[in-house]
């Protein structure tokens, strides 16, 4: 069994390891899986984010954490939550995030995840309010927002994003 920081009843929460590298490089690759980001990621951005996250995790205890279906090991992609510092009114932040795989898409494990995570954040790591951030287009992210209990509190620009005609309209939910 993998050293998991948060389980639910299918998932495993975890750091991140060297073995993720490759399945995560593909579903970054994925332009499904990337239609409501910028662009795809190159193996090179993949290694960077995966640091980032690392190195998130080692200096808050949290991060967006990789994820595996518990009976097969299998990884799916992250789930978990950052502190976010661009500039906002919303922010600086503690924000709820979620990108799988495609195969993994539709069985509820975002849904699961998050509320995993949403249970840790205050007993586990003593987070306060969360929010989590959207284009208004990504519809199966905003629900999943609202399965797990949050409601919208605006709108926001992304101020890496903000000339992206795509990005103009992100939401923000709160817990
Ligand atoms: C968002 C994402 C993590 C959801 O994962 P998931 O495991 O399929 O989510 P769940 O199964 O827990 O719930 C998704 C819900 O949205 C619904 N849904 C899925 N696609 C939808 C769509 N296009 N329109 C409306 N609802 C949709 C599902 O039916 C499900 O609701 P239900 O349980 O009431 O039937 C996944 O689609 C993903 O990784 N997308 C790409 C990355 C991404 O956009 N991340 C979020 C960035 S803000």
């Amino acid at each position: 069994m993998r050293d998991y920081i948060i389980k639910s009843q299918r998932l495993g929460l975890r750091n991140w390891i060297p073995e993720d590298e490759n399945p995560f490089r593909e579903m970054c690759q994925d332009p499904e899986v990337m239609k409501h980001f910028p662009k795809t990621l190159t193996a090179e951005d993949t290694r960077d984010l995966i640091s980032r996250l690392k190195n998130h995790f080692q200096e808050h205890g949290y991060t967006y954490f990789a994820v595996d279906i518990l009976d097969t090991e299998e990884f799916i992609g992250f789930i978990g939550l950052a502190n976010q510092t661009w500039e906002s009114e919303y922010t600086p932040c503690v924000d709820i995030g979620w990108r799988l795989k495609r195969s993994a898409w539709g069985k509820g494990y975002a849904t699961e995840g998050a509320l995993a995570c949403m249970e840790a954040s205050n007993a586990k790591f003593g987070i306060g309010k969360v929010l989590s951030f959207a284009t208004d287009t990504n519809e199966a992210s905003v629900h999943v927002m609202k399965k797990i209990g949050m409601h919208e509190i605006g709108t926001v620009q992304h101020p890496h994003i903000k000339d992206d005609p795509r990005f103009k309209h992100c939401v923000v939910y709160s817990t």
